[in-house]
């Protein structure tokens, strides 16, 4: 939707940068312009600069830069029409009727005035009677009446058509077709349904603030635990992160802006008065969320749950940055404490424990650092140089020269600081520390006592570093296992990004030096297929079941004896029967 450019114009020269700035700020002349303390960023002296002439306001620290409707924007969480109607309500001007120029934007006008007046509507669903199961969830969950407002949280009743028919009596010309774009119904068998329903409702808004689409938490147990919104003409899930408008003020103030995986975590901080988070919607970082990110400041913290899941999608966020890096430009990275996420965490310790927690966010280098340096034992010389290997590898994806010499170098120092040859044995000292602490790593001594049956089956067991291996050397194979590929469970930079070059056809190589493949001698493409898809099934299978997190420790007393090899019988046999199905189906694609 815009608005005439003539009343724009006129609304700046009648509200005046400096008079709106002036409110906010102190600002104090300097030569042919003002300046004062920016209020975009804290600063004791004074880099923030009005022209009143040319109508902007630039602040050489943090790089805000704008107009006076902008200003209010970005320093009061407005949408761009809001705080139009609020400075022409001061100016006292009427605000035009906006006019869209061409077909095309009528139509997405339209869209955003139908998402804007179903955010409205699931909202007064929240206050109404209905209403009362999602707000008792809501205060099961801490979430308070201020918080659920400052959200715009709604509910969506569980009715085919109590939505669309609102819509449809607000809107007399609303059509069909409209509200499918819109993401607000879907359709089957020719019969149009509300997409949303029984569900707690998340608008999500554009950089700009107007509702662009829905996340929607069913309420207690249930699937899909959250339904978003489909891609459409205004909803682009990759492109978009939750709670961007209401966080971007507050980020650039604070210094730093959270990026967190889910919608409650979101809320859960900002409840604890951390307003300076964001969420993807439900998938992988994108390379234009982080763009987005990087925007507001420059190094975004990702803040990832406790779990498995969460440490690789910090990870694959890790390795997608590294072609991207730029001077000022990069991440740090932070765990949750095992099983907790941030809602979690800001419940249970409130803001302190959550500025405890990002006290300890590691700089993105030194995240890939030590996933790469824990990714296996460094003990001979031929480990250590293959893992320096795989650092230069990783380096070498860094787009930036600057940038990727310094990686390098810092990575290289560090590796033969930590793995300097022990020096005699103290005992005070632990043999095996890990890259966080201080001071050299020692190799681990090598005991006297024989080898547990879990280290055993552990060294025979395919890992993905093998599978890996195996397929860069038989790279007509990827295609066929791709889909299980993308889903392997890997915990280190170096594989992930093998995977993925992998995966497009390029050269994995030197990101898997020190892996050795499956199998030595398979000449028949045929055993070597059957054999790679089983020992990805082998992998899947064993990481669905947890053997990845929690390796069976020693055997103690008959009870713990006669528990775990229960166990190992229960995981040998749902191992033996996905590699049956595996088999059945590589010999079907054979076939094929
Ligand atoms: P989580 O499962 O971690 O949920 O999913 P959560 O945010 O902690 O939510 P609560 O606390 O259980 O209510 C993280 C994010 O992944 C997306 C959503 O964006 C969610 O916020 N997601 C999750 C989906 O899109 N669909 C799902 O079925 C589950
Ligand atoms: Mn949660």
């Amino acid at each position: 939707m815009s608005l005439p450019p003539e009343f724009l114009d006129d609304l700046r020269a009648r509200i005046g940068l400096a008079a709106v700035v002036g409110r906010r700020v102190k600002l104090t002349r300097a030569g042919r312009e003002l300046k004062g303390c920016c209020p975009f960023h804290n600063e004791k002296t004074p880099s923030f600069y009005v022209n009143e002439d040319k109508g902007f306001y630039h602040c050489f620290g943090c790089g805000a830069h704008g107009d006076a409707i902008r200003f209010v924007t970005e320093l009061d969480g407005l949408s761009f029409m809001e705080a139009v109607k609020s400075l022409a309500a001061e100016a006292g001007l009427a605000v035009p009727e906006s006019r869209p120029d061409n077909p095309e934007a009528r139509r997405r006008a339209g869209l955003y005035e139908l998402l804007e007046a179903a955010s409205d509507w699931y909202r007064g669903q929240m206050q109404s009677v209905g209403g009362a199961d999602a707000r008792a969830y809501l205060e099961r969950r801490g979430v308070s009446a201020a918080l659920q407002a400052q959200f715009g949280l709604g509910f969506a009743p569980d009715s085919r058509d109590a939505m669309s028919k609102a819509l449809k009596a607000k809107f007399e010309t609303v059509e069909p077709p409209q509200l499918l774009d819109a993401g607000l119904t879907g359709e089957a068998d020719d019969r149009r349904y509300d997409r949303f329903r029984g569900r707690l409702m998340f608008p999500i808004h554009d950089a700009r603030g107007r509702p662009v689409g829905f996340g929607g938490r069913i309420l207690g147990a249930g699937e899909p635990k959250y339904l978003n919104s489909p891609e459409g003409p205004v909803f682009h899930k990759g492109r978009l992160l939750y709670n961007l408008h209401r966080a971007a003020p507050a980020a650039r103030k604070a210094g730093r802006l959270l990026v967190v995986e889910g919608y409650m975590d979101v809320v859960g901080l900002a409840g604890a008065g951390i307003l300076e988070a964001v969420a993807p919607l439900g998938t992988a970082l994108t390379e234009d969320q982080l763009q987005l990110a990087w925007k507001i400041v420059g190094e975004p913290v990702l803040a990832f749950d406790g779990d498995g899941a969460g440490m690789r999608a910090g990870l694959r966020a890790a390795t997608h940055a590294l072609p991207l890096l730029a001077p000022g430009r990069s991440l740090a990275l932070v765990a949750l404490p095992k099983g907790k996420d941030p809602d979690d965490l800001a419940r249970e310790g409130g803001k302190a424990a959550v500025d405890a927690l990002l006290a300890t966010a590691l700089p993105l280098e030194r995240f890939l650092f030590d996933s790469e340096f824990n990714a296996g034992p460094l003990d001979t010389p031929e480990r250590r140089a293959a893992f320096k290997a795989r650092l230069k590898a990783l380096a070498g994806e860094i787009a930036d020269q600057d940038i990727r010499r310094d990686y390098l170098h810092t990575w290289l120092d560090r590796a033969d600081e930590m793995l300097r040859p022990a020096r005699p044995a103290r005992s005070d000292r632990p043999q095996a520390a890990g890259p966080r602490r201080q001071g050299p790593w020692h190799p681990p001594v090598p005991t006297a006592r024989p080898e547990t049956r879990a280290a055993a089956r552990q060294r025979a067991e395919p890992t993905p570093g093998m599978l890996l291996r195996t397929l860069s050397q038989h790279p007509t194979l990827v295609e066929e296992v791709a889909e299980a590929l993308a889903e392997l469970p890997i915990s280190s930079a170096s594989l992930l990004l093998a995977r993925d070059h992998l995966l497009r056809g390029s050269r994995a190589e030197p990101l898997l030096s020190g892996y050795a493949p499956l199998f030595k001698d398979v000449d028949s493409e045929d055993v070597l297929r059957n054999r790679v898809a089983t020992a990805i099934a082998h992998m899947t299978e064993s990481h669905h079941l947890g053997t990845e997190e929690q390796q069976p420790s020693d055997v103690g007393s008959p009870d713990d004896f006669a528990r775990e090899w229960e166990r190992q019988q229960s995981r040998r046999a749902t191992r033996a029967e996905a590699n049956r199905r595996m088999t059945a189906l590589a010999i079907e694609n054979d076939k094929a």
